[in-house]
Formats: C-alpha cells, structure tokens, sequence
C-alpha cells in the first residue's frame, strides 16, 4: 500500500472564509440566519446542524441595555452540504417552527451519536426566552432526534448520577458513542452565584444510558474550562488550552498552549505531553484534527477574558502530535487572513473545515460580532470564491 505523505495529507485541508455583507442578494433560501457566538455545530449526514448561540440585541431596540446586550437563541438550523452552492447564497434550513430549543442556549457541546440519529447537548447555559432566569430545566442533557426533529431528555432508564449543569467543558464522543466531559464552569449565567472551574470527568454512554464519574482515575488535569477536546482514530483525546482557578470565587487564570493532556479512551489512562512554540494562551479557539490524522488544527479565539478580551496570536496554529514533543507551527496561509474569530465553531466535512459565526475585532471595548453570517469552508463550490476573497489554502 502506497502511504500517503502526511503533508499531502494535510495539503488536502482547505479553508474558505465566506463573508456575507451583500444585504440585497436575491434570496432564494428564505433563512438568513444572524450572527452569533457561542453557538454549537454538529454534522449529520451532509447536513451541518447549527444550534443556539448569543446574538448582539441591535442598541435601537427596546430590549437593550448596558446589562443585556446579548440574548440567547433557541434556534435550529443547518446547512445543506450535500450539493454544490454558491457563497452568495449558503443554503440554510430553519427548523426552529419544529425544533426550537426549550431554552436559548449556549457554551454546551454538540456530539452526534453513533447512529446518527440522535445529537446529545451536552451542559451549557440554559436561558428561560421570556423571563431570562438561568435554571431553565434539571437536565445538563438534552436529545435532539433529527428524524422527528424534536428534543428529550434521557429517559427513565438512565443510569449513574448525572454530571450537573456546567459550561465551557471539554466534551467529546467516541466511536462507541460515549461522551466523554471533562471540566467545565458554573457561575451566574449558569445559576451559580460562585463562579468555580471543575475538575470533574464524567462519561455518558449514549448506548447504554449510563453516567460515570471517573474522575478518581490517577494524574487527572487540574481543574479548567474552556479547553478544547480532539479525538484521535487511535481513542486518545487531546485537551488544549482554556483557563483554570486556584480557588472558587477567584478569577481564571490561563492555562499554558505548551502543556498538553491526553485521556487514552481505550487504556483509560491520562498523561501529560509538552508541545514546543509560542503560543499565546487562550479560551473560545476551535481544534481540529485534520485529515492526515497527526496536525491539529487551532484557530482563533481570546486571550484574557470577561469583557477585556484580546486577541491570541498566531491566531491560526498548527499542531504536530506525530512525534514528542508535540511542535506547533505558524504557517502563513495564501490568500487574505481571515479576521481573528472567537466563540466560532469548526467542523471537519471531507477535507475542509467549516467555520461557523463567531466574535471577532476582541480589541473593540466590547466584542464585535462578525458582520458575516457564516464562515465557511465548503466543497464543490461552483463559483469563483474570489468573493470576499478570504481563502486560505494550504
Ligand atoms: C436590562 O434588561 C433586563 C432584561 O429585560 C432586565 O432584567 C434588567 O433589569 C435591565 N437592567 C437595567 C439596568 O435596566
Ligand atoms: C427542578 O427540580 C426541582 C426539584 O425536583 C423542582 O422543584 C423544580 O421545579 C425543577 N425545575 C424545573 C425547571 O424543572
Ligand atoms: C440553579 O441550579 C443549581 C443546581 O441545582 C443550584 O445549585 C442553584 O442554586 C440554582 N440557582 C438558582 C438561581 O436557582
Ligand atoms: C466525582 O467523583 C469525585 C471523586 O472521585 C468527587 O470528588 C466528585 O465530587 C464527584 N463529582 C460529582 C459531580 O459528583
Ligand atoms: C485517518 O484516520 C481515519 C480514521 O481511522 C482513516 O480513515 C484515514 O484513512 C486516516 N488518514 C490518514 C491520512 O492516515
Ligand atoms: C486588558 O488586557 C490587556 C492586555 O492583556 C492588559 O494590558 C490590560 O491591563 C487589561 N485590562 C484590564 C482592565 O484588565
Ligand atoms: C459547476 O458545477 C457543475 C455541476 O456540478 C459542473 O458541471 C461545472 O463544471 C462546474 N463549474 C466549475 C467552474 O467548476
């Protein structure tokens, strides 16, 4: 068998930036969705589900104030991948007349399960639409059935004490469908009046509905959220970045892009790996793996937090894990940079990774969401993507 170089491997890896500015465009998709952070993405059989997020409320209307200036949404969309389209017009999908979410929602973590027919939101915030408390339902777990487009909660043969509610986890799914969550964060947008970082690692088994708490397993990563979670084809989970505390109430601190913690699904052991370069620390970044099973692809996100965020650089990262130490790069990509994005979301479909929504100019007094609707990276796309002309390649 003929291996493939692992550069031409990841060669194959593209990213289109999609920019929607043109407010006049003939609209043939009548959904046109707004932008947002914070949101969820999960892909389902050529179809990239959108879910929830936090949405700038325009200054102009009567539900703004200096203490609510974002609302949350309840919203499901997705975007059909199957065929070719065009960057003018991304075909988005409303099903919020069927699927609206019971809560607005975001900073959880969307996992598809094994089948593929049923998503898992995993924690996040959960914000009653009308009276804007935060204790919106007892589930940290909701199900969202793509067939009947509905949601649930796990049903009365669920087994294990379920993790409670937090945001910002390190969350991910393996082939045998279970969820692995590690960390997380309550505080008052979560119904805690204390804000504290976890170092709790929980499993879900979406098969055999059943919660576990493995968090007394030896050399667990210290407490932090908002680190992200790869997996790998051989069952290891890579955690990257985010921020810790020393003690609740305390405010976060960040946590170091070289220290690198791993969870072997399989083994069921964790270690810890260094990874060489400067990177500057950082929460709201996305990891993917990319399609030569050894570079992680980091993009974006914010180096501090709360409302004096600024931006990480490099913004986009590469991360060689196929020898130790792990060893970032900073490749230019051609083509103009893409703005520096936070609280977006990146999803691998073949070999290119979509880049949905997400928060951008973090050096404004208060984040600016991207004018652009979606941020994408898609195949077979017919027309020349000169438009807007944020591609990179590499
Ligand atoms: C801002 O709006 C929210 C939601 O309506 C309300 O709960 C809050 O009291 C308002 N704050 C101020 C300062 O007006
Ligand atoms: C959550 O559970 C408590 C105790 O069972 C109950 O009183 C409360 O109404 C529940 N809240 C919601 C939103 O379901
Ligand atoms: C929200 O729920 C959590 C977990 O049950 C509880 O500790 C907290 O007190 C609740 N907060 C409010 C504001 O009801
Ligand atoms: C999980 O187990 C650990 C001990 O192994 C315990 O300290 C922790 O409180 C448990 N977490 C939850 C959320 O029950
Ligand atoms: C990467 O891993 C996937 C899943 O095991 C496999 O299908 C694919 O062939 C691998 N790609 C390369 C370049 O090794
Ligand atoms: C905001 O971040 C910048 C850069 O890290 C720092 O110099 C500044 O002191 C911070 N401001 C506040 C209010 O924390
Ligand atoms: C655009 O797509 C059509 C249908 O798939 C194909 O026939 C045509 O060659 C494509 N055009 C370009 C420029 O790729």
């Amino acid at each position: 068998m003929l291996a493939m170089n692992s550069k031409d491997a990841f060669s194959m890896l593209k990213i289109i930036f999609i920019l929607l500015l043109s407010q006049n465009f003939l609209n043939v998709y009548s959904f046109k969705p707004e932008p947002r952070g914070g949101h969820m993405a999960t892909l389902s059989n050529d179809k990239l589900y959108f879910i929830g997020g936090s949405r700038p409320i325009p200054t102009t209307s009567s539900a703004w104030n200096i203490t609510h200036q974002f609302g949350l949404s309840d919203e499901v969309f997705y975007l059909e991948l199957s065929s070719s389209f065009t960057v003018d017009l991304p075909p988005f999908t409303d099903l919020s007349a069927t699927s609206r979410v019971p809560f607005g929602c975001e900073k959880g973590t969307m996992v598809l399960g094994v089948y593929g027919i049923r998503m898992y939101l995993v924690g996040g915030v959960q914000q009653d639409m009308t009276t804007f408390g935060y204790n919106t339902t007892n589930s940290s777990l909701w199900i969202y059935i793509v067939n009947s487009q509905k949601w649930d909660i796990p049903g009365p043969g669920t087994a294990g004490i379920p993790l409670p509610r937090r945001r910002s986890t390190a969350t991910t799914i393996d082939k045998n469908g279970v969820i692995y969550i590690f960390g997380g964060r309550v505080e008052v947008d979560t119904g805690s009046n204390v804000f504290t970082i976890f170092d709790d690692f929980f499993t879900f088994d979406t098969v055999l509905l059943r919660w576990t708490n493995m968090s007394s397993l030896p050399n667990l990563p210290y407490k932090r959220s908002h680190s992200t979670a790869t997996l790998m084809p051989d069952g290891k989970i890579i955690y990257i970045g985010g921020v810790t505390q020393s003690i609740p109430g305390e405010p976060a601190t960040r946590i170091s892009m070289n220290e690198i913690n791993i969870f072997d699904t399989i083994a069921s052991v964790w270690s810890q790996k260094s990874a060489l370069g400067i990177v500057d620390p950082r929460v709201g970044h996305t990891s993917v793996l990319a399609p030569d099973n050894r570079t992680i692809v980091i993009l974006g996100g914010s180096q501090s937090y709360g409302l004096n965020q600024t931006t990480p650089y490099p913004v986009f990262v590469l991360l060689d894990i196929s020898s130790e130490p792990f060893q970032y790069s900073y490749p230019q990509p051609s083509g103009e940079s893409p703005p520096p994005l936070a609280f977006h979301t990146a999803t691998l479909y073949q070999n290119y990774m979509i880049v949905g929504f997400g928060v951008a100019d973090l050096l404004a007094d208060l984040p600016q969401y991207l004018p652009a609707d979606l941020l994408a990276h898609l195949p077979a796309l017919n027309k020349s993507m000169n438009h807007r002309n944020n591609i990179q390649q590499l």
